[in-house]
């Protein structure tokens, strides 16, 4: 009999999918659900998968290894696609994919599949992933060639089949949550002239109900890397879960965005992300201070394409490992504290220190205790504009 492995939500599209793939390919399926950090139920997800069909199921706690494999690569290189989105949802895929692979290797499995539409990014990162790891194995993909043409199909079919599922939930919005953020998209917030309702937002406060009086915090980084918040240390596990609190309560981390699709499509969707934000935030402060200005401009062109290869699906790609090679050499000196202030719904970085600076005061000051030499300016400027004076001799001849 085959076996297929498939990414297991509990969601009605999942639920569905097992039973689909029992019958349409006389499968034997094993669930496998990630604990990113959505705050699910092991042992409700474990009766439904089961009922539902399953043979088996995984729950599977990749926190640790998503914050020390992908969200901190990706906070070191600044990426942010489209400049503003964190990727929660694009960096989890290939970590789920890649423990698929290892599940589908255990069972001895034939075949992996996930319950992506067609038309979004996921789809395309969950099987770039398969493919990068195990080529072997069958992609399927039922949601993008199965008979149902709507939700009332599917639930139709559940009810014939006897699926639990919870039509009452009849959400208004389709919601992907991790630790690193929450996608939020579908429902009112497909029309782009719409402002985003409150009820879509899940774990940030309104930054017109946001407390008063600001929140100051003092993150610490060692080479790139988050490890203590007003002076204490802690892990980064603890450090995300404090930031989103905290800065959801001032309302830090929404994004309300157009962005462009792999598929072509423009959409709008909206995040949440108040760590994330913070983080990056915080963590670029201090890179200004320590980042020499031809790498810091040369970074800043770096992190975009990083972006774009997390969005892509590009994660298990050599181009990625490349650049993480050099980020990293970056990060030699990306240590220090950066003081942040939150306050309704913004970040503001307004402190900065490091044993590292390359910041001179007698140089910046305007005071009397300046030591940079201003004659020297006049044969800097005389020879780096030399080339604009020969343009303008020659401009001016015409
Ligand atoms: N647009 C985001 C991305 O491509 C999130 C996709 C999932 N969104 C959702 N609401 N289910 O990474």
């Amino acid at each position: 009999m085959k076996k297929i492995v498939l990414a297991y939500s509990g969601g009605l599209d999942t639920s569905i999918i097992i039973k689909w793939l029992q019958t349409t390919q006389n499968a034997e399926i094993i669930a496998f659900t990630a604990d990113v950090g959505q705050k699910e139920n092991p042992a409700i997800l474990e009766e439904k998968a089961i009922k539902t069909g399953a043979k088996k199921f995984y729950f599977k706690d990749l926190k640790n290894e998503f914050i020390d494999d992908y969200i901190l690569p990706s906070l070191k290189a600044s990426a942010l696609y489209e400049d503003r989105y964190p990727m929660a949802t694009s960096l989890s895929r290939p970590l789920i994919a890649k423990n698929m692979v290892d599940v589908a290797r255990r069972e001895n499995a034939d075949a992996v599949a996930h319950g992506c539409t067609g038309k979004g990014n996921d789809q395309v990162r969950f099987e770039l992933a398969f493919k990068s790891l195990a080529p072997e194995l069958e992609i399927i993909a039922p949601v993008r060639v199965w008979e149902f043409k709507s939700r009332e199909e599917e639930i139709e079919y559940a009810k014939k089949h006897k699926i639990p599922i919870d039509v009452t939930k009849k959400r208004p919005y389709s919601i992907d949550w991790n630790l690193w953020g929450i996608s939020i998209e579908c429902g009112v917030l497909e029309n782009p002239w719409q402002e985003p309702p409150e009820d879509a937002y899940q774990i940030t406060k309104s930054p017109a109900k946001s407390p008063s009086k600001p929140d100051y915090i003092e993150i610490e980084f060692n080479q790139g890397i988050p490890t203590a918040i007003n002076g204490k240390n802690m892990n980064c596990l603890d450090i995300i879960t404090l930031l989103n609190g905290i800065g959801g309560k001032h309302g830090v981390g929404r994004i309300d965005m157009i962005e462009n699709r792999l598929v072509g499509i423009k959409s709008r969707e909206i995040y949440e992300a108040p760590a994330a934000t913070i983080l990056h935030s915080a963590h670029l402060e201090l890179e200004k201070l320590v980042i020499e200005r031809e790498l810091y401009h040369f970074k800043n062109i770096i992190s975009k394409k990083y972006a774009e290869l997390v969005y892509y699906g590009y994660w298990f790609s050599d181009f990625r490992k490349c650049l993480d090679a050099f980020v990293n050499t970056t990060q030699k000196y990306v240590s220090g504290i950066v003081r942040v202030k939150l306050f309704k719904g913004q970040c503001i970085p307004v402190g900065r220190k490091s044993k590292f600076s390359l910041y001179e005061e007698s140089l910046s000051t305007y005071t009397s205790k300046d030591i940079f030499d201003h004659k020297a300016s006049k044969g800097f400027i005389d020879i780096f504009g030399l080339p604009l004076v020969l343009e303008g001799k020659r401009n001016r001849k015409k």
